[in-house]
């Protein structure tokens, strides 16, 4: 008995929500996990939204799971010191939800998480090797092969986000020239303002020019969708480069499908459709063949169910 409780911990926010039975929701909330806040103060706020949740359901917790950016360790649930969470070193998640609601707590990495709820109730269900993408402030991959997340020796397989893909570019908050800094929510607003630049010199004229200092991926994806052309190729450049990771997957992992999440749900085939193009240049025709590329069947909920399969218990095998 009891709800399930899942805390999504993003760059951008983080997201606490309550589940009798996935996927449905019986109550929600988020804040801004603003570097600023540090970490006490962004878990004193998740204890209080748990709390408050528990209250106004009128529910006891049965498990919580909790999905973050790595590095992290899952034995001890102790968030180490994530590049997209710059405040955040060595936080000791599990114990201080442990101790704070008596249930058992479990943290997994955001992409690992997504990964498994993908295959469990999404675009991955039936197939034995998935990759997940998730596509946020950071870029990290799951892998789901022979139908089980692959961890590997100490937790950190599938950090694609930090491939280097080219000596110079953008950065967000890793290695400049990563995939991570050309096809993140990071990287397309660095490599988003550059290019708006460049156009504005040149005479261009974007919606993007004003506000050039706090752009973000989001405002990018909303100039496209009213049609700016300098935000289409904003999309299309960050599309490559995604497809240039997508074929390093292709190639080394030979996946039957690449799920991915976060901004690409909302970019859509603007995005996806440069990507996939790209991903058949680079990879070998034989594995690109046989690996779709599509966007999460969770859609705008992939966040949520991958914290609440946390919850689950779908990772514990
Ligand atoms: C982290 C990954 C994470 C990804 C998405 C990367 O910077 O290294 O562990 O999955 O961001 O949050
Ligand atoms: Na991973």
């Amino acid at each position: 008995s009891g709800v399930l409780v899942g805390v999504d911990i993003g760059g951008t926010k983080t997201a606490v929500v309550l589940c009798a039975e996935a996927p449905h929701v019986l109550w929600r909330k988020e804040f801004p996990t603003k570097p600023e806040l540090g970490w006490e103060q962004a878990m004193d706020k998740v204890i209080t939204l748990i709390r408050e949740a528990l209250i106004e359901t009128s529910q006891k917790p049965r498990r919580i799971g909790v999905s973050c950016g790595g590095p992290l360790d899952r034995e001890t649930g102790t968030i180490q010191s994530p590049p997209n969470l710059p405040t955040w070193d060595r936080v000791p998640v599990k114990q201080i939800l442990e101790s704070n609601f008596k249930v058992l707590c479990t943290v997994e990495n955001d992409a690992n998480a997504g990964a498994v709820a993908e295959h469990q109730f999404g675009a991955g269900r039936g197939c034995r090797h998935i990759v997940f993408l998730t596509l946020g402030t950071g870029l990290g991959a799951g892998l789901v092969l022979n139908g089980r997340i692959f961890r590997g020796a100490n937790g950190m397989a599938g950090e694609l986000g930090h491939v280097r893909l080219t000596e110079h570019g953008p950065n967000g908050h890793g290695k400049a020239g990563s995939v991570e800094g050309w096809a993140s929510g990071a990287g397309i607003a660095i490599q988003g303002a550059e290019t708006v630049r460049a156009a504005t010199a040149a005479g261009e004229q974007t919606s993007l020019a004003s506000g050039l200092e706090t752009l973000s991926a989001r405002d990018v994806g909303q100039a496209l969708s009213a049609g700016d052309r300098v935000a289409r190729r904003i999309v299309q450049q960050a599309g490559e480069r995604l497809g240039e990771a997508l074929a390093i997957l292709v190639d080394i992992i030979n996946p039957e499908r690449i799920v991915i999440g976060g901004i690409a749900v909302r970019l859509g085939e603007e995005l996806l459709e440069p990507a996939r193009r790209r991903m058949h240049e680079e990879a070998l025709p034989e594995a690109a063949a046989v690996c779709s590329v599509v966007p999460a069947e969770l859609g705008e909920q992939i966040g949520d169910m991958a914290a609440i399969g946390v919850a689950m218990g779908l990772h514990d095998v």
